[in-house]
């Protein structure tokens, strides 16, 4: 198996290396760390007992401005619209359950802040909040078990292994394995709906817990639905401009029903995250695999996703193809998600100062006032101006846990490949 791609690494340290540790330029990465780990800290005190993990905070929209954005009849989503949040909750901390989609992130969070400090508090609140998703491990209805459990007990694993974790990443493995069709070559992602067969490109980040499982295991069935799922999705997913639909349904001979938005701003459009997401899966199929096919896809939606940002900050807009107005929300989860994935790709690119480059760049951008929030402000969460789903009036502008989980992952992978350590800044 091919892994990372060590003397390229090296020469990419030694290239952009020209601020060691202990330099007075990493103050704002000293400060982004104490920042996340102070917001982190608070956060875990203030929702322990409760059974709950924090997802965002309750906001709400008005019509006009969601017209304006989706540039479409309001008559065509109306009815999808959510309600406003009560007025006595606006603005305060969203709390979730362990079957929401994002419960993984959190605990994630925590292991990744423990990662980078080594502060044993962390690591005690790492392991409480991941052992509230223990019942997930018997959980099969959603596609999602890979963020839920891959995040958490993944990390885990990795930071302080036991034999229980390997049970519950084997199980879970299991029980999205039960998910996959073998005529149609996919993971199914969602049971609502009224498609055939919706599979979503957020469904890619979840093949990353079968890569471990086999890895974990030694049988190779869980990698093979992984690449299935990937070869079909490479397939069906994109447009000749690496661009992505969002949701493909199939029909039941493997044919494509139809390719759809859920959450972008139209069938045709690219949704920011959704790029995002792509570039990260792909790259951890060529990681795990050495197929240089994974490799080559990965490269081209990077490129696609640098010449389609015109932001300055290299934060996207929500969507691509949103109106450039002064309100237009950007999403900095699409942004972090971007850079985790591309500072991998850069230690496996012939390419990889590139992506070295345009990854920090948005790390800057994330770790300024803008998007960073003050300790004790912005709810305990680390990251500002994230969007879940402006198509359903649902969390616009708002921080969201897995835009502060991949911001942790890309810092961390950012001080490894610069030979940093948090002891040193
Ligand atoms: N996986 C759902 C999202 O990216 O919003």
């Amino acid at each position: 198996m091919k892994r990372i791609f060590l003397p390229l690494a090296a020469a990419l340290l030694a290239a952009t290396s020209c601020q060691t540790s202990g330099d007075a330029g990493y103050g704002w990465l000293k400060n982004a760390i104490d920042t996340s780990c102070a917001q982190l800290e608070l956060t875990a005190d203030e929702i322990r007992g409760t059974g709950k993990l924090p997802r965002s905070i309750h906001s709400g929209y008005e019509m006009d401005f969601l017209v304006r954005q989706l540039e479409a009849d309001p008559a065509t989503f109306r009815d999808s619209l959510r309600a406003m949040a009560p007025a006595e909750q606006m603005g305060t901390r969203r709390l979730c359950g362990i079957y929401d989609w994002t419960s993984g992130f959190f605990p994630g969070s925590l292991w990744y802040a423990y990662e980078i400090t080594g502060k044993d508090e962390l690591k005690a609140d790492a392991i409480e909040y991941t052992e509230l998703l223990d019942p997930i491990r018997h959980y099969t209805g959603t596609h999602d078990l890979g963020f839920m459990i891959g995040c958490s007990y993944g990390n885990a694993l990795r930071l302080s292994p036991a034999d229980t974790i390997k049970d519950v990443i084997v199980e879970t493995a299991d029980n999205l394995c039960t998910r996959f069709n073998k005529e149609i070559g996919c993971i199914r992602s969602w049971d609502f709906g009224t498609w055939n067969y919706p599979v979503i490109i957020d469904n890619m980040m979840n093949l990353e817990l079968l890569f471990n499982a086999s890895r974990l295991t030694g049988d190779n069935r869980y990698r093979d639905i992984a690449t299935t799922h990937a070869n079909t999705t490479m397939k069906c997913h994109f447009r000749p401009d690496y661009t992505c639909w969002h949701v493909v349904s199939y029909n039941n001979d493997g044919s494509v029903e139809c390719r759809q938005t859920f959450q972008g701003k139209s069938d045709d459009s690219s949704w920011a995250r959704g790029q995002a997401w792509a570039v990260y899966g792909y790259t951890e199929c060529f990681r795990e695999t050495g197929d240089s096919t994974y490799l080559h896809f990965a490269e081209n939606i990077a490129d696609m996703i640098m010449s389609r940002v015109k932001t300055d900050d290299a934060i996207p807009y929500w969507d691509y193809d949103a109106p450039v107005l002064p309100e237009t929300p950007r999403d900095a989860s699409a942004a972090a998600v971007t850079a985790s994935g591309l500072l991998d790709l850069s230690t496996m690119s012939a390419e990889g100062e590139k992506y070295f480059g345009y990854a920090e760049k948005i790390i800057r951008s994330l770790s300024g006032s803008e998007y960073l929030a003050k300790p004790g402000e912005n709810e305990g969460f680390i990251l500002k101006h994230s969007t879940g789903s402006l198509h359903h009036g649902s969390e616009i502008d708002v921080p969201l846990n897995y835009a502060d989980y991949y911001y942790l992952e890309s810092l961390k992978k950012y001080m490894a490949l610069k030979g940093i350590s948090y002891s040193d800044l």
